[in-house]
């Protein structure tokens, strides 16, 4: 069997022209959304991270405003940009690029930003609306492996799903997000026993651990959904997710790549929060 390729540069860019419409939409009132985007030192992966999310803000029709603070910035200083920035009512949102250097608390900055800025929705009282199921930001990672199951067709609700990692900003949430579309969710995590035996019982697998060929194919049933959260470095430097790509490819029905896959999606689900924020904040 060779499993179906899930497409995440095609659907990330359908949901970019989505937002774009919408920014057009919202531009039309002479309401320009504008996102804010701190980066505190110069770690790499950060500054690639940050450089596609300001190219599709600009691609989309959002503003963006880039603050980039040295290495040595105090917490102070940065929480104090912050609470300029949520005054700021030019701004809709505030993202702070993780991780900040060792000296500054990271969760003291992620409740200082304003919740109804937080679009990268990592504010405790934002993480309380996801779980109590009421409306607001979804958090960007979580929403897009949600799209891309549901955008390549395939069902959750009813489905038995496995989540691998519970991280704050990736397992847990998207955990979340799958029981709220009906899913059964088991959360598997380093001192899961028989993780094997778990995962061969999902329909839909989705691994968020940061370890190369976590999941191999003897773990993945007939037919399911694996769904790859990982950003890891092989031997050669090479970019690669969690999941043993090829061999899991024999067995599955469908699988996201890594690149191609769910990273696209979290820029892509950004947006989205940014044209939300847009609009709450101008009562729309
Ligand atoms: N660092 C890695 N991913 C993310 C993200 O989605 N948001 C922020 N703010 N920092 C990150």
């Amino acid at each position: 069997m060779k499993a179906k390729r899930i497409d995440g540069k095609a659907i990330s860019d359908t949901i970019k022209a989505e937002a774009q419409q919408q920014a057009q939409n919202l531009q039309r009132q002479g309401i320009v959304p504008c996102l804010a985007v701190v980066l505190v030192g110069e770690d790499a992966a950060s500054q690639i991270y940050v450089r596609n999310k300001e190219k599709a803000c600009a691609l989309v029709g959002i503003t963006s405003k880039m603050y980039t603070l040295p290495q040595d910035t105090t917490e102070q200083a940065l929480l104090t940009l912050i609470a300029q920035l949520n005054t700021d009512n030019s701004v809709n949102g505030v993202l702070v690029q993780l991780p900040l250097p060792a000296h500054i608390n990271e969760e003291k900055v992620i409740l200082a930003v304003s919740p109804q800025k937080d679009v990268d929705c990592f504010h405790p009282y934002n993480v309380g609306l996801l779980h109590t199921d009421k409306k607001g930001f979804l958090p960007c990672t979580p929403a897009g492996v949600l799209e891309l199951i549901t955008r390549s067709g395939y069902e959750i609700a009813g489905k038995h799903c496995v989540v691998i990692g519970r991280s704050h900003n990736v397992g847990k949430p998207t955990a979340m997000l799958l029981l709220q579309h009906d899913a059964t969710v088991t959360i598997c995590h380093s001192k899961t026993k028989n993780l094997k035996e778990i995962c061969k019982q999902a329909d839909i697998i989705v691994s968020a651990v940061g370890k190369l060929h976590m999941v191999t194919a003897d773990m993945v049933k007939a037919g399911a959904v694996v769904i790859d959260v990982g950003m890891n470095r092989d031997e050669h430097g090479k970019l690669c997710g969690d999941v043993d790509f090829d061999a899991v490819c024999e067995v599955a029905g469908a699988v996201s790549p890594v690149p191609g896959g769910v990273g696209l999606m979290t820029v892509a689900m950004l947006m989205q929060n940014c044209i939300t924020a847009a609009k709450l904040q101008n009562g729309i």
